[in-house]
């Protein structure tokens, strides 16, 4: 059986989806095994975020969660948060940015400087400084990556050691339960299960990001084609995973 059957065939692409799902609990399983409560967490934000908490919970496992609250989220986002927080009695852990950095950038270029030159800089500071800090805590994360979500992301592992982030005192592992699953799959396990999502899936949003820089996308544009939409295909990586466009060490 060849991957295009199982995208024609509903009951071939249900078997795969097993294998998957099995590979995910195996691995989410082993993570939390090997990584004690307080050295591992989730980085929560999405569609497949909520999937992991779910996959989690009914495998009698926890885990820590938290997100990197930008400042600049969707409303709906943040009232996500809340219904994930009380549906699955889930602590979710909101970090912010450093003010003064913040202060600094919209003082230098005000609030929408992304559009022009580019979303490095202000994802820079309200996501991956906290990150860092975060992750200077922890000895793995989790994370909702797939490969088929982005160009840059076609080789992402199911584990690896995390180049961008380990530092010379700590050897930081990164796992990628659902690399293998497609799109289709998440949703499929979505509506199976029937877990909450983040509104704004219905009304054409994709991928969700921070609120300007994130738009619907239209029935047969790519999911990423709503993110940083002005800018090249191969750099919308915000740095949260910066390695996806540095060489990678499956571990
Ligand atoms: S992003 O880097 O382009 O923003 P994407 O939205 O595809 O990432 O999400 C991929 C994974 O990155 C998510 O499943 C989640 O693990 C993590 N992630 C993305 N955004 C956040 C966020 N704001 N807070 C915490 N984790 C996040
Ligand atoms: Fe800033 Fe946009 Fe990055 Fe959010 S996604 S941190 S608003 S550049």
């Amino acid at each position: 059986m060849n991957a295009n059957s199982a995208q024609t065939n509903p009951a071939a692409q249900e078997n795969s989806l097993s294998a998957r799902l099995r590979t995910t609990q195996n691995l989410l399983r082993e993570a939390l095994k090997e990584f004690k409560p307080g050295s591992i967490a989730l980085s929560f934000s999405g569609a497949e975020d909520i999937v992991l908490i779910d996959l989690i919970r009914k495998l009698g496992l926890t885990i820590d969660v938290f997100s990197l609250d930008t400042g600049r989220l969707h409303s709906e986002t943040y009232e996500f948060f809340e219904t994930v927080r009380t549906q699955y009695d889930q602590p979710i852990e909101l970090l912010n940015p450093d003010p003064e950095g913040v202060q600094n950038l919209v003082k230098a270029k005000g609030l929408f400087s992304f559009y022009e030159d580019g979303h490095q800089e202000c994802c820079g500071v309200r996501k991956v400084q906290p990150l860092r800090k975060k992750l200077a805590t922890l000895d793995a994360w989790i994370t909702g990556q797939r490969q088929d979500q982005s160009v840059t992301r076609s080789d992402v592992p199911l584990r690896q050691r995390d180049e961008a982030f380990s530092t010379e005192g700590n050897d930081l592992t990164k796992f990628n339960p659902l690399a293998q699953w497609t799109s289709a799959d998440i949703w499929h396990y979505i509506r199976e299960n029937r877990v909450a999502y983040n509104p704004l899936h219905d009304r054409g949003f994709i991928s969700v990001g921070c609120q300007p820089c994130t738009r619907a996308v239209s029935p047969f544009e790519h999911e990423r084609a709503g993110r940083w939409w002005w800018e090249e295909a191969t750099q919308k990586e915000c740095g949260l995973h910066g390695q996806n466009i540095i060489p990678i060490t499956p571990v």
